[in-house]
């Protein structure tokens, strides 16, 4: 049996725009197993990104709880939520958001700032990371001095940096060229690999393939939930036919 690590009863999450309430996610009744590579999909607008921000504290549910690791965050005062945030969640979102007046080092440290590792640790684990996503050669420069691409790529070693129990992503690979999308989802793979489980919002069929779960949402519900080999240990071909057949039969 696989332990529970996020759970949501009941979530609901509407925005008002103009005066009218929008129900994005509607009464999702959803667990997240320890250890999964868990990829969310859908049609734009359904309301992925609205989920991930839920799941993971960032944003304020409007109904319903969110458990992590058996606790609701949705009665979290914001100095536990950030705390649980820092050490133990990592993200990567759609809207890059690096610190604009910190270099691509510092920017990938600042998660580390004011938690107990050990200095030594993160200082290799850094060097990693920076090398396996080509930014090396990049540490000084600032976000404005760097393409989307790059800036993706120091948000993701940033997500990296404290080994987040969950990782969370949106979009990861949007801005990237084949190739370093590959690097990114090889990163993303090595760290389910290593028991850390993995959050994904994808388009990107390719991307999809690493998952060993993946969730269907349409129009704020889970509208279908595929189950997967691990990836590597079945035939690429027919995992991918798997997929594929799994999301045209939902409209994808
Ligand atoms: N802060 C907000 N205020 C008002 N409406 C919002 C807000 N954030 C999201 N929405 C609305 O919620 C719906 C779902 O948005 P969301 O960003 O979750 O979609 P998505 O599935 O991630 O789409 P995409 O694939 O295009 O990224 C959209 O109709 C969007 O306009
Ligand atoms: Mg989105």
């Amino acid at each position: 049996m696989k332990k529970t690590i996020i759970q949501t009863q009941l979530l609901c999450k509407s925005f008002i725009t103009d005066g009218e309430i929008n129900n994005i996610i509607k009464n999702m009744d959803l667990n997240i197993y320890e250890g999964d590579f868990t990829v969310i999909m859908g049609s734009s607008g359904s309301g992925k990104s609205t989920l991930l921000y839920s799941l993971s504290g960032m944003d304020q549910v409007t109904t319903g709880k969110v458990f992590f690791d058996g606790e609701d965050i949705t009665r979290m005062k914001e100095k536990e939520i950030t705390k649980l945030r820092k050490e133990k969640l990592g993200f990567v979102f759609q809207g890059i958001n690096l610190i604009p007046n910190l270099n691509v080092y510092e920017n990938i440290l600042s998660p580390t700032y004011k938690t107990k590792k050990d200095r030594k640790q993160i200082e290799k684990r850094i060097q990693d990371l920076m090398e396996k996503l080509e930014l090396t050669n990049h540490k000084s420069k600032f976000p404005n001095q760097m393409s989307g691409g790059q800036k993706q790529r120091v948000a993701i070693c940033r997500a990296l940096i404290n080994e987040p129990k969950v990782l969370f992503a949106d979009e990861p690979t949007g801005a990237l060229n084949s190739s370093q999308g590959d690097s990114v989802l090889d990163i993303f793979t090595k760290v389910h690999g290593d028991g850390q489980s993995v959050v994904m919002v994808t388009h990107d069929l390719k991307a999809a393939l690493r998952g060993n779960r993946i969730l269907y949402i349409k129009d704020g519900r889970i509208d279908g939930d595929l189950a997967l080999a691990e990836y590597g240990t079945d035939d690429l071909a027919q995992r991918e036919e798997t997929v594929y057949k799994f999301l045209k039969a939902k409209g994808w």
